[in-house]
């Protein structure tokens, strides 16, 4: 990525400072509501591309997930669509969350991530509703890899090719479409050869049912037997600045192979806005952050010092926690995509307006030294869950 290395950290911020305020007066009046679209136009870096819609009225910024032959060129951010129906406690308003994904497309969002799982099956319906007027223009993502009996997660996996066929039929019933752009086996099943599952998915590209393939949480291991057999387009797994495990290996392999990373849980389930303290209470029936270690208060208490990094540098330069966590992961690697999710239009907006930061190699390298020094207490999933 290209970083604004010949100015001084205090004249990059100021640049970067005129740049939102021009952004800021971008508002446009869309459906009746005023939103403020970024103006993307003077920062460009890297594999970030800034493009004007065809309307002229608002902009964004695209990436190229991936830097082989099956990459595809998405939003900057994509939108993870998963709490609007599954797992973070509440469940809002289901008209609401058709309004905000379609607010999230006229803001320029192409990359649009849902799973089976994710209910189950109610959030594909759900997104496949609202995506319906402009199917054809983004990137629609869903995944298969859980056991689910009478309508409930079991906690087991089935990656069984028959199993990933009939998922895929449903999933496109749900999804109200005839093409999935990018199918993830969301965990490995380790009771089904790599080679069946990807052999499986390239059947499905054959037939034209599905467009890419990808995984999730994947070792090295199976990403190689995987790409060898139908080349991955991109990989899927939590990383954020409380979790940064895929810098040990698979970010390199991700870079050998030309595979694109898609950072899920990219603001650490809200821990890095700092919306989230010891006090926050889950609804442990729709929450999976109650059973996770680094969600008990003494985790969420000992690590605050990551909340108060971030807010020290955002405050000098007029971010918010969560848009330097998001700002931070997009300056790891051109061809990394985060999905951060959310169910409010506030939150969209701040997190879509991260993209418009951009770290100077010398910000990153103090950064870096600083957060590098702090130890996160609590681990995340069970190891059971990454092979
Ligand atoms: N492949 C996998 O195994 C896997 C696992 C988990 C998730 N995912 C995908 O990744 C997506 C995102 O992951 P995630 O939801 O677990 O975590 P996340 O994106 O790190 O965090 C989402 C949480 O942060 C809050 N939030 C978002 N932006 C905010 C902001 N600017 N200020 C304050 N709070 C903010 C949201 O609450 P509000 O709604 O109040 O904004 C929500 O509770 C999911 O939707 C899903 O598509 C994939």
């Amino acid at each position: 990525m290209k970083q604004h290395s010949s100015q001084t950290n205090m004249e990059g911020a100021n640049i970067r400072q005129s740049d939102r305020r021009s952004f800021l007066k971008t508002g446009v009046t869309i459906g009746g509501a005023f939103i403020a679209a970024p103006a993307f136009s003077s920062i460009s870096a890297g594999g970030t591309k800034a493009s004007a819609k065809k309307s002229g009225q608002y902009f964004t910024k695209y990436r190229t997930l991936g830097t082989g032959k099956n990459s595809i060129e998405v939003s900057v951010l994509g939108l993870g669509c998963m709490g609007m129906s599954w797992n973070r406690t509440f469940i809002p308003d289901r008209k609401e969350m058709i309004g905000l994904i379609r607010r999230a497309y006229e803001m320029g969002v192409t990359l649009f991530d849902t799973a089976e799982a994710y209910g189950p099956f109610v959030n594909e319906e759900l997104v496949g509703e609202a995506i319906k007027p402009f199917r054809k223009d983004i990137i629609l993502c869903s995944k298969f890899g859980f056991k689910i009996e009478n309508g409930k997660m079991t906690g087991g996996f089935n990656s069984k090719p028959e199993h990933i066929r009939s998922v895929v039929e449903h999933s496109l019933k749900s999804l109200k479409t005839d093409v999935i752009d990018l199918l993830y086996q969301h965990r490995v099943d380790p009771g089904v050869p790599m080679e069946d599952v990807a052999g499986t998915v390239k059947e499905l590209i054959k037939e034209g049912k599905v467009k890419h393939f990808g995984l999730s949480e994947a070792g090295a291991e199976s990403i190689r037997k995987a790409h060898s057999i139908q080349p991955v387009t991109a990989l899927q797994t939590e990383y954020s600045l409380m979790t940064r495990e895929p810098e040990n290996e698979v970010l390199k392999v991700c870079e050998e192979l030309g595979i694109g990373f898609v950072p899920y849980s990219p603001l650490c389930r809200a821990y890095l806005t700092g919306y989230i303290n010891e006090r926050t209470k889950y609804d442990p029936a729709n929450d999976n952050r109650p059973n996770l270690p680094r969600y008990q208060p003494d985790a969420v208490k000992a690590n605050w010092v990551m909340i108060d990094e971030l807010t020290k540098f955002g405050n000098q330069r007029g971010l918010t926690a969560a848009q330097v966590a998001l700002a931070w992961l997009l300056a790891q690697k051109p061809w990394i995509v985060p999905i951060p999710g959310t169910t409010k239009l506030a939150h969209l907006q701040e997190n879509l307006w991260s993209a418009d930061f951009e770290f100077t190699s010398e910000e990153l390298s103090v950064f870096n030294a600083v957060i590098s020094k702090i130890k996160i207490v609590g681990d995340r999933y069970p190891v059971s869950q990454t092979k």
